[in-house]
């Protein structure tokens, strides 16, 4: 899968790009990574990429030219979907990263400043995503965030096959609780099913502490999560299928 991404700050993703799965991934081709800096598409002698806003007001807006000039020769070749990072966009989940790993090319766009100038959005963008209800200086961290989600959905990218199925949020679950040696901390142990070696029964322990965090935390996520016939029986087993229930009653849209 190819990310281009435009930005006037390129510097910021040279470190994020070098570390961890995002770099083996690059290494191994399964990704590819261009960084365009708008700047190089400026078209005046000083290489401005903002100006004021028309009718006054704060700050600085991005100029349409460089950006569209830019995103022209990035779309040459192959066109991908093109995406600004923008807080008044879609709030971006889980769901949007599988959509967008499905997809063989992704343009992020990187606003700055108070923005872009909105006929940019109506000519060129597909799409205007958010990464949750603050603002930030830029979209650069936006994009980073994008880009690591959806890259780690790619198949053969994560070691272990299924571990991103098993993610939380994937099937509207939060993750069950995770543990490693020692088995004993601070007086605090291992949850001694785990320590059974009965693979079935660490499943069942599993999806319940799942149900029951997501109960606990974010109820709201159980309206769209469906469960198997013997999951339902796991449920009423435990005590928790009424309290499901509920939710998902209260919850499903
Ligand atoms: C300071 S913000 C502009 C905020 C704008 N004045 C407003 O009130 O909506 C500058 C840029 O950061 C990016 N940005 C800020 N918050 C974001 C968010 N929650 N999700 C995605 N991008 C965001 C966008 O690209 C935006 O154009």
């Amino acid at each position: 899968m190819r990310f281009d991404i435009l930005t006037i700050f390129p510097e910021l993703f040279a470190s994020p790009l070098q570390e961890g799965i995002i770099r083996r991934a690059l290494e191994a081709s399964q990704i590819q990574v261009k960084v365009h800096n708008i700047r190089d598409w400026a078209i005046d002698k000083h290489a401005m990429t903002d100006d004021r806003p028309f009718g006054g007001g704060e700050g600085m807006v991005m100029k349409l030219e460089p950006m569209a000039a830019c995103l022209h020769d990035v779309q040459a070749t192959a066109p991908g979907r093109v995406i600004l990072l923008s807080p008044r966009g879609a709030v971006y989940t889980q769901q949007t990263a599988e959509r967008l790993a499905q997809l063989d090319k992704l343009v992020l766009v990187c606003g700055r400043y108070e923005g872009v100038d909105e006929r940019f959005c109506h000519l060129h963008v597909d799409e205007e995503l958010s990464i949750g209800d603050y603002i930030l200086t830029g979209g650069e961290l936006a994009a980073l965030v994008v880009l690591d989600s959806v890259t780690r959905l790619l198949p053969s990218v994560l070691g272990c096959a299924d571990s991103a199925a098993k993610d939380t949020f994937s099937r509207n679950l939060l993750k069950h609780g995770q543990y490693t040696r020692p088995r004993e901390f601070a007086g605090m142990t291992v949850p001694e099913v785990l320590l059974s070696g009965d693979h079935a029964q660490i499943e069942a322990y599993r999806f319940l502490e799942s149900v029951r965090l997501t109960l606990e935390r974010r109820p709201e996520l159980l309206g769209k999560a469906n469960f198997s016939p013997a999951e339902e029986k796991q449920l009423k087993k435990a005590g928790l299928y009424e309290q499901v229930q509920q939710a998902r009653a209260a919850y499903s849209c």
